[in-house]
């Protein structure tokens, strides 16, 4: 297993970060537990989860990953060997169940959210610190989540992100968070937080967890060159394209107990034409190569020179195995060639 450095700190961190957001949903508080046990067996010192998951996202479920995360640290009194990250949520309608405080019904990043926020998932987590607490997604309008075209729209920039990034700080100077991050952030968001910790003295982010897979590579476009000269690196997140990239959905197939079988309506991402037709390339490449398509794809996710660690998400112990094999696998010059003859025909292939 690879470590990188996390940010500006000493924390070394596996290259493979354990994803959680299955856990709660499609897989079971045992199946978590035994995940937590075969990750830190084999060197993934790094987790992280959210406030908001169980994904997908309904009030029975909400906090529930978290819950079983604190179970299992509970049960085996091994917080101290783990890295954890989790999010708070950032604005939305659809989760009025998720805060006591609610403004016009929508979740905010405010000062009085945020500390609320944090203090429920410690609770929940059973522990009495975050390693790294980020902002799940902006305040402000972007184009995250899949937003193609940006909307300059200042009305909506809500509270500001000096707020929330002083409510982080106060968080740490309570200990009950070490550092700090965002989540589908855009590059001018990036250097707005890192402009902050400078001007301000306010803590300053060490990690930036945003989508980046074969698919979906926007990050190289201007984060990753923001993440190479601050050191806020990359943590990214669905690096299997949640999975298509394995190539188990082609010709229509819809394996039983699969994510886009259970939830394909909730999770339209990486089902369009062009993007079936771009994982058959990356799919027949892996295999002309004699590799395994899942693996090529978290491989190429796990060597960018951007990347601090990559988060997976596994619903069986093979799939786990699998991920945390590709912590000490590379890529050949061909098969990183072929690679980009197929991105270049189709930067955008989701
Ligand atoms: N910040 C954010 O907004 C955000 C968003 C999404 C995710 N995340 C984080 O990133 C983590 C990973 O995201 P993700 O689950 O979307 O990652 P992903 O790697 O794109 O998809 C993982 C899923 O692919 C399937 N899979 C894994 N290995 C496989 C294999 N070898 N062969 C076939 N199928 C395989 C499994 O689902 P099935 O068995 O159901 O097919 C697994 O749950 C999450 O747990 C969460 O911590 C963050």
């Amino acid at each position: 297993m690879r470590y990188n450095k996390l940010g500006h700190t000493d924390i070394d961190v596996s290259v493979i970060c354990l994803g959680t957001m299955t856990w709660g949903e499609q897989n079971s508080e045992a199946e978590g537990h035994a995940q937590m046990d075969l990750a830190l067996e084999r060197g993934v010192n790094f987790w992280d989860t959210a406030e908001l998951y169980a994904i997908p996202p309904r009030a029975e479920t909400y906090g529930r990953t978290e819950e079983i995360i604190g179970t299992w640290f509970a049960k085996t009194g091994r917080r101290s060997e783990v890295i954890l990250a989790s999010k708070v949520a950032g604005r939305a309608t659809r989760l009025p169940y998720m805060r006591p405080h609610l403004h016009d019904g929508e979740t905010r990043l405010d000062r009085q959210s945020i500390l609320e926020a944090c203090d429920a998932s410690l609770k929940r987590l059973q522990t009495d610190y975050i390693d790294v607490y980020q902002l799940h997604w902006p305040e402000r309008e972007t184009t995250a989540f899949d937003v193609v075209n940006y909307n300059h729209n200042p009305e909506r920039d809500g509270f500001p992100i000096e707020e929330s990034l002083r409510a982080l700080e106060e968080l740490v100077k309570a200990g009950k968070v070490r550092y700090v991050g965002v989540s589908n952030e855009s590059a001018w968001g990036v250097m707005e937080f890192l402009r902050l910790a400078e001007t301000a003295g306010l803590p300053r982010i060490v990690s930036v967890q945003n989508p980046y897979n074969l698919l979906k590579r926007e990050y190289e476009y201007g984060l990753a060159e923001v993440s190479c000269r601050t050191g806020a690196g990359l943590l990214a997140y669905s690096p299997l394209a949640m999975g298509t990239l394995s190539g188990k959905y082609l010709d229509g197939a819809r394996p039983d107990r699969a994510r886009l079988s259970l939830f394909g309506q909730y999770f339209p991402r990486y089902q369009s034409d062009r993007a079936v037709a771009t994982i058959r390339k990356y799919v027949e490449t892996a295999r002309r190569h004699g590799l395994d398509p899942a693996q090529m794809a978290n491989t190429f996710v796990n060597t960018r020179q951007f990347t601090t660690s990559n988060i997976i998400g596994a619903t069986t112990l093979d799939q786990l195995n699998a991920a945390i094999d590709t912590g000490d696998m590379t890529l050949s010059d061909a098969v990183l060639a072929d690679i980009e003859t197929i991105h270049k025909e189709t930067p955008i292939g989701y």
